[in-house]
This record gives C-alpha cells, structure tokens and sequence, in this order.
C-alpha cells in the first residue's frame, strides 16, 4: 500500500459537506484558516519567499493565527503573532505551545481600534526581523487564491450551488469561493455576506462588537464588495443565540461566526425553495465553550436571547442597519456606490 498519510493541517483543511435541509447544505469546517494559512506559505516557499530563518510575521486575534503556528510548527519555521488582550487564554496557550511567539499590544489606537495598534506593531517587529514574510491575510491575494480549492470541492460534491452564505473578516473566504465558483461551474452564483452591526466592511460606522471573526474595524483590500448581492447584519447575541440552535437542531457544534450564516442562509433557503444554498461554518465550538454555550455567562453579559428572529429588516442604507437583523439589497456594487467617500466609518 501507498504511503496515504498527510499532516494533520492538510487533513482538516477541507469542510464536511452536510445536509442542513431540503435545499441548504453546510461547509462545516473543523478551522478554515489552515486553507489560506497553508497556501500562503506554499506560495511564498515557491516563490522563494521563505528562506532558512526568515520570521512568519502576522496581526491576529483568532483562528488565522492558530492555523498559521500549525502550520509554521510542522514546516520548523519561526512565527511572531502580534494580537490584543481579546484573544482568549486557552488560544493563547494553544499557540504558545505549538511554539510561535505570541506579542500583545496593550492598548487600542484611537482610530482603528485595535486591530491599528496591532498593525503598528506589527510594522515595529518587521524593522527587528529584516529577514521576514509576511502572510497579510487582510491584503494578499493569495488569502482568496485559497479557496478555488474549496469551490472545487463544493463543485465536485455537489454538482451546483445558486446561493453561497457566509461571514465576512478579511473577506477571503467569501470573496476567494464564489470566484472560484462561478468559475468552475460556468454560472452565475449569489453571494450573501454575514456582517455584524459596529463593522466597518458595509459602509457602517466602527463601533464595540462582542462578536469575533466576523466584521471588521478597518478595510480590507481583499474585500471585494462588487461580488455580493446582498449583505445581513446580525447581532451579536443573535449569532450566539443561532450558533446554539445549530447545535440543538443539527447536532452541529460550530462557532459563532457560524450560526450568524446559518441563521441567514437558513431564511434564504427558506424563501427560495428552489434555490441550492450553501453555508460556509469555519470553526468548531471547543473555543467557545465558557462563553457562547454558556448560559451564565450570556446572561451575565446580557447577551442571552431566548427566540430567534424569523427574519430580518430590511434597509436601504447601511447606516440604517442594526442594531438587530437587517439586510441590504447589496446588488454588486462597489462600496462608493452605496457610501459616499467619507459618509461611513
Ligand atoms: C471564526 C471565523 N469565522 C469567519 C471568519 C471570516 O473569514 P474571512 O476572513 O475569510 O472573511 C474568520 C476570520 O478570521 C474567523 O476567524
């Protein structure tokens, strides 16, 4: 026999693909991030980015950075990630042990929050390592690159998609997998974001937001706007509350980023019943366990929501959504088209 094995990273990069009802499926990932993380740096090796001792450098606050210290602890290869008194404890220790150097900034920028602190330090830690590469998921193309493989996958499973939901950080997972899909299918596919009220990526202005993964304080360049027909926000207590109802009627333990598209490509399916949706679930619910699967804890924050919404509002602007459920027909228009330069964030 053959020699089958792989690494472990290579094992879980692709989604199981489930049935979460009669027209909508579920890309149920165990972390999405090893994708982009693992092409990334195979790209940069080819291009002969990555000599011997050159420092894997990377902001993160989540589920990229621990994709990024897997990968980096089974290639050998030294990685700095800089992050923010948000990351959790047990995430923390998790990417300490895998051996990456994890360096916390301690205080938030004025604009920008503190996803800009952590790009200035990030700048700082670039000028003590001269020989370093930088993944930049927010900014490199490979970040989107990634997920023609997924498109593939979803393809060659399935046979067609019409409408393909999910959340929205950096923008690759969305924007990488409906190209790849209209591509290899050869038809038109929908894309529904997943944003949350407080974000910046639809033209709202930056507010406080307990929900992570999803949203965003700053623009990224890999989010192309002109590839969604629509765009929902859900708040953050409607995400936990949807993440434990996908749990008790699927059996499905996933993130909070999850359940906030599940709820919305459940509603889409739902409307459209002759349309094919699928829903991307990039993490698993182990990290989550003390907070969003813990009653206590939600009610503690005032977070706890006892039904879910049945569906959501729809707006004409962006500044009118939130702060529960609402959507925007997006209709694949560049941002400027629906914000005026200097009427959001
Ligand atoms: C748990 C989780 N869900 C969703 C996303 C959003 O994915 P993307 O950055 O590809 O837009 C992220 C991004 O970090 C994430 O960590």
């Amino acid at each position: 026999m053959g020699d089958v094995a792989v690494t472990i990273t290579r094992a879980l990069e692709l989604p199981r693909i489930v049935h979460l009802g009669p027209n909508l499926y579920g890309a149920a990932f165990s972390l999405m991030k090893l994708l982009p993380a693992r092409h990334i740096l195979d790209r940069a090796r080819d291009d002969g980015l990555l000599e011997p001792g050159t420092v894997v450098i990377e902001s993160t606050s989540g589920t990229f950075g621990l994709a990024l210290a897997m990968e980096c602890r089974l290639r050998g290869r030294p990685l700095v990630l800089v992050s923010d008194p948000a990351v959790d404890p047990a995430l923390r220790r998790r990417m300490r042990d895998l051996g990456a150097a994890v360096d916390i900034v301690a205080e938030p920028a004025d604009v920008g929050g503190y996803q800009r602190a952590r790009l200035d330090r990030l700048a700082e830690l670039c000028s003590r390592h001269p020989r370093h590469f930088l993944p930049a998921q927010y900014s490199n193309p490979e970040n989107p690159g990634a997920y023609a493989l997924l498109a593939d996958e979803l393809a060659a499973t399935l046979g067609w998609v019409d409408v393909l939901v999910g959340p929205v950080g950096s923008g690759g997972s969305m924007c990488g997998t409906v190209a790849g899909l209209r591509d290899v299918l050869g038809r038109d596919v929908r894309a529904v974001a997943v944003d949350t009220p407080g974000s910046v990526l639809f033209g709202q202005r930056d507010a406080p937001r307990r929900i992570r993964g999803l949203g965003n304080s700053l623009m990224p360049p890999n989010l192309e706007h002109s590839v969604f027909d629509e765009v929902h926000w859900v708040s953050d207590r409607e995400g936990f509350a949807a993440t434990r109802a996908l749990h008790r009627r699927h059996a499905l333990y996933m993130g909070p980023t999850s359940g906030a598209a599940w709820m919305v490509a459940q509603w889409k399916a739902r409307l459209e019943p002759d349309a094919r949706v699928v829903v991307l679930l990039p993490d698993e619910g182990h990290r989550y366990q003390n907070t969003v699967y813990d009653d206590t804890w939600l009610r503690r924050h005032g977070l706890r929501l006892r039904r879910l919404p049945s569906r959501p509002v729809e707006v004409d602007t962006p500044g009118d959504g939130g702060p529960e459920w609402s959507w925007l027909r997006w209709n694949r228009r560049p941002l400027a088209a629906v914000v005026p330069k200097g009427a959001a964030a």
